[in-house]
């Protein structure tokens, strides 16, 4: 990195922190400001950081002359107005998945970022995490011969339920789909592309949110996957590939340490293990500076195109299982 850049975080919730955590690791960055809606909370989450500027209000946090980019952490349902404020602040923005309620927003902030010529990416950590780069490589390998089915799964019990709490509120984006389901379902886009037919199955609170959801996809060439997201099931995450000759898993464990196994038969169970110490937050920060000396508007790892594609596809199953956001 040619320089150090500084972060201004934007909503000092439970992500906010653990992704401040990470960032003081890495030498290149330097959290510089907080900005809540509450000043009070600003200063609490200054103090456990040892943040030199807080603010009581995002406006003013964006209006920071000494801020390079801003990490938005706020629920879903405020990520399209929170990051067009930043944009317009002339403030590159790393914003947390879900990046939007839907495609039309989330087509509205990458036009924003274009216009206003500073760089936008989704918070997303999969395409950076090192597990998935190698699985990545091993299907192109053909070790493993044509992938056939994908089934993907993340999902925990969050029961009995905090009706006003993030998750289960529509007026924040709740629901197991914009929340976890994306992950394997990203997963699918990655490795199989865009589903031909899509049928999908929400277990619904009485407000409309999807405390469960499954998915079933069909792609090209009779490929196949299977996803299913809740906050009702202790699920874990996990991918499985399945294979002409073999199958890929691909295993995250509560600490985000990862693993993958490769098994063949007639084989001993090859594993793979990646002890990683961040969960890819890290890795995420480092690719938006790198984007930033390189004068880039957009990440190759997690382009617009890939945010924008995993938006419509949850749109799409959405729609099929009757999920209404009050979008
Ligand atoms: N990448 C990951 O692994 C990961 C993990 C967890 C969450 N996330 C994403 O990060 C985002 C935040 O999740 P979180 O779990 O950190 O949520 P959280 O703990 O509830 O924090 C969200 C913060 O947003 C601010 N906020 C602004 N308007 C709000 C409103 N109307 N209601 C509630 N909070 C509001 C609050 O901060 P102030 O009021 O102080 O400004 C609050 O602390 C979500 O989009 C989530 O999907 C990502």
């Amino acid at each position: 990195m040619t320089r150090t850049y500084n972060w201004g975080i934007l909503a000092p919730g439970n992500i906010a922190g653990k992704f401040v955590a990470e960032l003081q690791e890495v030498k290149s960055a330097k959290v510089l400001a907080v900005g809540s809606r509450d000043l009070f909370r600003a200063k609490e989450f200054a103090a456990t950081w040892q943040i030199e500027h807080c603010y009581g209000s995002y406006e003013e946090l964006v209006a920071d002359p000494d801020i390079d980019i801003v990490y938005i952490a706020s629920p879903h349902s405020f990520h399209a107005a929170h990051t067009k404020l930043c944009l317009k602040h002339k403030k590159a923005v790393l914003c947390e998945k879900a990046f939007a309620l839907n495609s039309s927003d989330v087509s509205e902030m990458i036009e924003t970022a274009r216009q206003e010529k500073v760089f936008l990416m989704e918070a997303f950590m999969t395409p950076h995490q090192p597990s998935y780069q190698e699985a990545r490589k091993i299907i192109n390998s053909g070790l493993l011969g044509e992938i056939k089915h994908l089934h993907g799964w993340f999902g925990f019990n969050k029961s009995p339920y905090d009706l006003n709490g993030r998750l289960f509120n529509p007026a924040l984006g709740g629901g197991a789909l914009l929340d976890v389901g994306l992950y394997p379902l990203f997963d699918a886009l990655w490795f199989l592309g865009e589903p031909i037919h899509i049928d999908a199955f929400a277990d619904l609170t009485p407000r409309n949110i999807d405390q469960s959801i499954s998915v079933s996809m069909q792609f090209n060439e009779g490929k196949s996957a299977s996803i299913f997201a809740s906050f009702l099931a202790t699920a874990g995450v996990g991918t499985d590939i399945l294979c002409e000759k073999g199958l890929l898993r691909l295993r995250r464990t509560s600490s985000l340490n990862q693993w993958l196994e490769i098994i063949l038969p007639g084989e001993p169970v090859k594993t793979i293990h990646f002890d990683e110490s961040s969960c890819g937050l890290k890795q995420e920060a480092l690719e938006a500076m790198k984007c930033l000396d390189e004068n880039r508007l957009e990440s190759a790892i997690m382009s617009h195109q890939n945010s924008l594609q995993l938006m419509k596809l949850l749109d799409r199953i959405r729609e099929e299982a009757g999920i209404l956001l009050p979008i």
